[in-house]
């Protein structure tokens, strides 16, 4: 694992592997921090037969808060510094669309109204939530009311000059019903609500985007939660009941193609930092996740070796995973242990 750096004689110590951990059911459940997550990330930091610091980046179909914010949180959480060039979180990649919509309209679904900081800091130039909404015309949803802090923090703006250009469902929405209506009106009118419904047979004209499929994610629940997937499901489902039609979407996070690349790419990038040299030969990747619809799937289709955990949304008692793992461990200390000793 020694590589003569090509600008000195400094040798370098380079690590003949590297590991993608998921985040909710392996190194945290809910608020609360796994024991064996703190020990997996001191034996990478170098508390290990390699005596080398083993690169490593967090990937997470979560979010809902800025990087920066996550990073400070999860830094304290696991003891240990996680800096942003070590992390993904599900709506990360949507700082490649920004350009896109940057002087567009856009509905941002998912998460608080704070998840404006976020799209804003992306770039998207005028993000609007469903609250913002709801506080314009109350009757859009008759069902709710706003709390005096919901109607403080929302942006005062009329709502019927605005035409949105697309949907961006950022986190998980905490109100299924408000948003599904939202969504629902902005679509069947073309992008201006309270416009005149489409016919069903009109070319889509509002984008709608997904950044994250779980139908199941584990917290400190005794059995896995409903994720943004099942949003997009009960969306869906009204979309066709109501026009005979599922709606075109573009859906990113784990296991999509475009989120394991974009992944690859930040950990290349992590490497050279740990290591200080280009990436000769890409060490052999581990992906540790507890969900086989998207950490296992995604990892076997990237290429990478893949873990899958019982500390999360997999039973073991649930029989065959839906998709086979390299290998099976308890926790996230059993994965990394016996994924090292592989490599060695
Ligand atoms: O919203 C969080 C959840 O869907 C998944 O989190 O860390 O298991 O990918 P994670
Ligand atoms: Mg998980």
């Amino acid at each position: 694992y020694i590589q003569r750096d090509a600008t000195s004689t400094r040798s370098v110590r380079e690590s003949p592997i590297a590991f993608v951990f998921d985040i909710d059911g392996v190194l945290i459940r809910g608020s609360n921090v796994l024991p064996e997550a703190k020990r997996a990330l001191r034996i990478l930091e170098g508390n290990n037969e390699l005596g080398v610091k083993i690169p490593y980046i967090l990937l997470t179909n979560g979010g809902g808060v800025s990087e920066e914010e996550r990073c400070r949180r999860l830094s304290k959480l696991l003891d240990q510094p996680i800096g942003i060039s070590q992390y993904i979180q599900a709506h990360t990649i949507l700082k490649s669309l920004a350009h896109k919509y940057e002087n567009d309209s856009v509905l941002v679904l998912g998460g608080r109204q704070n998840i404006l900081d976020v799209a804003r800091e992306y770039g998207f130039k005028h993000p609007y939530t469903t609250l913002d909404i709801k506080a314009w015309n109350p009757s859009i949803w008759p069902f709710r009311s706003l709390t005096d802090s919901e109607i403080a923090s929302a942006q005062k703006v009329d709502f019927s000059n605005i035409n949105f250009r697309a949907i961006l469902v950022f986190h998980d929405p905490r109100d299924w019903a408000l948003d599904t209506q939202i969504a629902l009106d902005v679509i069947r009118s073309g992008g201006v609500i309270g416009g005149p419904h489409l016919p069903p047979s009109a070319d889509p004209k509002v984008d709608l985007v997904f950044c994250n499929p779980d139908l199941l994610w584990r917290n400190d629940f005794p059995v896995p939660r409903l994720g943004q997937g099942a949003f997009k499901e009960a969306f869906q489902a009204v979309y066709k009941a109501s026009t005979g039609k599922t709606y075109p979407y573009l859906q990113f996070g784990k296991p999509t193609t475009a989120t394991y690349k974009f992944a690859e790419q930040v950990l290349k990038d992590r490497i050279v930092e740990v290591q200080g040299t280009q990436v000769g030969k890409l060490p052999q990747i581990y992906m540790i996740g507890d969900n086989p619809a998207s950490d296992i799937a995604g990892a076997n289709g990237a290429g990478w070796k893949s873990v899958l955990v019982h500390t999360g949304v997999y039973d073991p008692e649930d029989g065959k995973p839906t998709h086979e793992p390299t290998f099976q461990a308890d926790n996230v200390e059993e994965a990394v242990r016996q994924a090292i000793s592989r490599e060695i």
